[in-house]
């Protein structure tokens, strides 16, 4: 059965753009039904208008509080009605109700090899550490920050001379084909959840 996909994207929308591709090549048995974003000014809706899905803005700066933002953004989630969110540069925190609603069912995309280096400047803190490797985590989302049980990783070299820039622009190359991938394997029931475990089949 085809499954019905809602991302959830903040900015510049690459990694939506990574999934676009992946459906339009028809790697992926799925329909993306939504665009959601907290962001008016975000690049991933003219991404999303340029290959034909729908666009719910919740502007997160209308909201008088971060619990009525929560409110709005689950009831646009509800709407659309999704098998699996992916929130692909998503730059904020799920709440709870939402992240109970989806348990299983909602994946996020970060920038290091987890469980190190979560929240925000993934990429500035592997520099700062010193670390040969890095790399980029797909995993499912629960309540912990950036902890939730893990679907797959890719990594890339530190290089000596490496600036954030650089080496997230090298990680973002694989995560391109990592989150595209996981989404695969959800949408081809391929994946369960086994206590911290994801079993791949
Ligand atoms: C990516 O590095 C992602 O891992 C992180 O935010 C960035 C979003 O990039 N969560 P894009 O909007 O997908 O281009």
């Amino acid at each position: 059965m085809t499954k019905r996909i809602v991302v959830v994207a903040s900015g510049r929308g690459s990694n939506f753009q990574a999934i676009i591709s992946a459906l339009q090549r028809g790697s992926i048995p799925a329909e993306c039904v939504a665009l959601v974003t907290d962001n008016p000014k975000a690049y991933a809706i003219e991404r999303a208008q340029a290959a034909n899905i729908p666009v719910v803005v919740v502007d997160y700066r209308s909201f008088a509080t971060r619990e009525l933002y929560e409110q709005a953004l689950f009831t646009a989630l509800k709407d659309a009605g999704p098998d699996l969110v992916v929130l692909a540069g998503y730059m904020r925190i799920v709440g709870s109700a939402i992240v109970r609603e989806y348990a299983g069912k909602m994946m996020n995309i970060h920038p290091a090899l987890l469980p190190s280096f979560t929240g925000l400047h993934a990429q500035r803190q592997a520099l700062e550490h010193g670390v040969k490797l890095t790399g980029c985590t797909v995993h499912f989302v629960d309540e912990s920050l950036d902890g939730g049980p893990i679907i797959l990783q890719r990594c890339v070299r530190v290089m000596d001379d490496d600036d954030e820039d650089t080496l997230a622009n090298r990680i973002l190359i694989q995560e391109h084909l990592a989150l595209p991938e996981a989404v695969r394997l959800f949408c081809e029931d391929r994946l369960s959840i086994e206590g911290r475990k994801v079993k791949t089949r």
